[in-house]
């Protein structure tokens, strides 16, 4: 139960001066200073367009410290800091606030906690294909305990935005193209990082984002704009922020991206009418990075100070990075353009946060002991461990090549099969390279006869001596996530040489890709045997791909995204809409002349060591909804676990409907021969739709409900509805 300390905040809000309670809004992270006179930032900028090296860059760097600002925070005017991971300067921060400052109120430290802190677990569109709500769960868990050890009080995560375009970076930060799956996710993610109880020592607050809808903006470009109709914002984007603020998160950020031409940051519709409105959220709304700032490119806003207005004005609380807050609100309200009294909500909405983590009456969550005794655990490890082996996706098989015996020789290439650093993926501030194991590592520890070539230079020679040859390819962390879109998303070209070079040696050839989006990669499909779909991984990645490539572990991942055939097919996704001349063989069809209609991989895909069939489908009503029950059976000669995943269509609706909709889904064991009878569940929520008029309406009619291992192999029944 959430505790009410609306009392408790009033009296102390009550005391605060203007400057105290502006300071409160102000979210700042350590600066770095050095032998440069330009910002951090701005000094990044320069080596990455040029006008300075990289040795140059990494030099300067090397005289860089810290600066936290202390004098500020001293005189009340930072209330949170961002991206403080250690327990120690996170204590020395809480004493100032607590100590120094007039009020002693205590500082909140967020960070981005995406995908484990020390304890690094498979990037999220990874564990995504793991479709297992307690895993996600429990992977949140351990990294709630690890940051919080650390000095962490709340993660700028779970990111649900759907995403259905494979170029945008950030698609490696959330649950893939469903909407259903991004929900499920999210508030999994949410349960794992607050626990039951924020103020328990090992909980940690979950900042939701990114509100709303950035995962859609236009041709995957990072930041990009979004416009897109009511219905489609309602039915595909909205319901996964909405499912996270009823299981209870405590904060949430507005994203970079503009709706319909209005920045979300500034947005009032959203921010107030919708989130606190209609959906009665009372938590914590922070900015992104420097977005209020920002406002001011988006051409909506005539400068910081007119920005800061719109935003606070729209329901924003806490300015993070952008110090438009701090240089602007106090002329604001003085001279009567913001309300004291707006000012006031977005003061209490901090307080009520740092009450409710217990702040007020434990301001030092952790110490440097609790730090120490909390890293990398050997359960922290062997969690890490089943997530990362739960989320690979096998892709191609041909001929049973695997898994592999394990006397067989291999031949493996690629740099990133070496690279320990290059496990973890995108946003793992907190990793450390060394506890990374590599795939040639985990080669070495298992006592596998290999030899290893980074660049496929001496190639001919370690081919003729080995009986596999395994190529380690796909993306390196930098090319997803964060400003991290890619217009062409094949695979690089030494990548797709590599791969002709083995394969024109006539062994048989595994592709293992390691990437954090979906790649078009229909040339591979033609020439390897075998292909592992093995993401970024965590810190376990070389020893969960060995496991799955040596037949330890059944690999049991689907996709949560789908794989294009081709680039040009990008926003590629299975749930879209029909057309009145749906695309096929004949001319006039909706379709391009060069690429084909269908995706290389679809949604739900993915490939085990047994195979199974689907049969009896049928379905019960209560006044709850449908339960469509279906018998599995595995048909093959070893154990797996298979994720059942059920669809529907609506073929005869008042508006147009998606050829298919995720509904319901879990995941199953069977031993060989064994056959399970499963039960889906659809509620009636779940068959309502909007019409045009933004009214959410009933499905009556014949519905079409499919069930099967992805989302084109599968067996169908109709059902009635009225
Ligand atoms: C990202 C956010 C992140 C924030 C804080 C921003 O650039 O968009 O997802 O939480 O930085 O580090």
């Amino acid at each position: 139960m959430k505790k009410n300390y609306e009392k408790q905040i009033k009296e102390l809000r009550e005391k605060m001066t203007l400057e105290e309670k502006i300071g409160q809004l102000q979210q700042c992270g350590p600066s770095l200073v050095g032998a440069f006179e330009v910002s951090f930032e701005e000094l990044l900028n320069m080596m990455f367009d040029g006008r300075i090296s990289q040795e140059e860059f990494e030099r300067l760097m090397g005289t860089a410290e810290q600066d936290f600002h202390e004098e500020d925070l001293r005189a009340g005017r930072i209330g949170s800091y961002n991206g403080i991971g250690d327990a120690g300067t996170a204590n020395r921060l809480q004493k100032i606030a607590v100590e120094e400052t007039r009020l002693g109120i205590p500082l909140l430290f967020g960070y981005d906690v995406i995908h484990g802190f020390r304890t690094v677990t498979p990037i999220p569109l990874a564990e995504s294909c793991a479709w297992e709500p307690g895993l996600w769960e429990k992977t949140a868990r351990i990294a709630a305990k690890e940051a919080t050890a650390a000095g962490v009080h709340m993660t700028f995560a779970p990111m649900v935005d759907v995403a259905k375009d494979a170029r945008w970076g950030r698609v490696s930060e959330g649950a893939g193209e469903d909407v259903l799956l991004n929900s499920v996710y999210g508030v999994s993610k949410v349960k794992g990082f607050q626990g039951d109880d924020l103020s328990k020592e090992d909980a940690m607050a979950a900042c939701l984002k990114h509100f709303a809808a950035y995962g859609a903006g236009e041709a995957g470009r990072d930041y990009n704009r979004v416009d897109m109709s009511m219905q489609r914002l309602w039915e595909e984007y909205l319901p996964p922020y909405k499912a996270c603020i009823d299981a209870g998160v405590r904060a949430i950020m507005p994203a970079f991206n503009d709706i319909n031409g209005i920045p979300c940051t500034v947005n009032s519709w959203l921010l107030r009418d919708i989130l606190r409105g209609k959906w009665g959220f009372d938590g914590l709304v922070v900015s992104d990075s420097n977005a209020i700032a920002e406002c001011v490119n988006h051409g909506i806003a005539e400068d910081k100070r007119d920005a800061s207005r719109q935003a606070i004005l729209a329901g924003m609380d806490m300015d993070m990075s952008s110090n438009s807050y701090i240089e602007c609100l106090k002329e604001l309200v003085e001279n009567g353009e913001v309300e004291e009294s707006v000012l006031d909500e977005a003061v209490d909405d901090v307080l009520r946060i740092k009450f409710e983590l217990g702040l007020f009456d434990r301001p030092y969550r952790t110490n440097e002991e609790r730090e120490q005794q909390t890293m990398l655990k050997e359960e922290y490890r062997a969690i890490a461990l089943e997530a990362a082996e739960k989320s690979i996706v096998l892709l191609k098989n041909e001929e049973n090549l695997l898994p592999l015996k394990s006397d067989a020789k291999v031949g493996i290439f690629g740099a990133l099969a070496a690279d320990k650093g290059q496990m973890t993926g995108a946003w793992a501030i907190g990793a450390n390279p060394d506890d990374c194991v590599s795939i040639v590592e985990a080669l070495k520890a298992r006592g596998i006869s290999y030899q290893y070539s980074t660049d496929g230079s001496n190639l001919l020679e370690i081919a003729s001596e080995s009986d596999i040859l395994v190529a380690v390819i796909g993306e390196r962390k930098e090319e997803s996530g964060e400003a991290a879109s890619r217009a062409d998303i094949t695979l690089h070209s030494e990548d797709l040489a590599l791969v002709r070079n083995l394969q024109a040696t006539s062994k048989p050839v595994v592709a293992v890709l390691l990437n954090g989006r979906p790649l078009a990669i229909p040339e591979l499909d033609q020439m390897a045997s075998a292909i592992i779909e093995a993401w970024h991984l965590g810190i376990e990645a070389g020893n969960a791909i060995l496991n799955v490539l040596y037949g330890d572990v059944n690999p049991s991942g689907k996709l949560t995204t789908t794989f294009p055939a081709t680039v040009g097919q990008c926003p590629m996704y299975y749930a879209h809409m029909n057309t009145g001349r749906p695309g096929g063989k004949s001319k006039f069809t909706s379709k391009y002349l060069d690429a084909p209609v269908d995706p290389l991989y679809p949604f739900g895909y993915g490939l085990s060591y047994t195979t199974y069939a689907y049969e009896d489908l049928k379905f019960e009503k209560d006044e709850d909804g449908v339960h469509v029950i279906v018998t599995v059976r595995n048909t093959g000669e070893r154990a797996g676990e298979e994720i059942v995943q059920c669809y529907t269509q609506m073929p005869y609706a008042k508006r147009v409907r998606p050829v298919r909709e995720l509904k319901s889904f879990t995941k199953i064991a069977l031993e060989p021969g064994e056959a399970k009878q499963v039960e889906l569940k659809i509620t009636n929520d779940n068959l309502e739709y909007y019409d045009w008029e933004m009214n959410r309406i009933p499905y009556e009619g014949k519905l079409k409900v499919y069930v099967g291992g992805n989302v084109q192999d599968t067996i169908v029944e109709e059902l009635a509805l009225s």
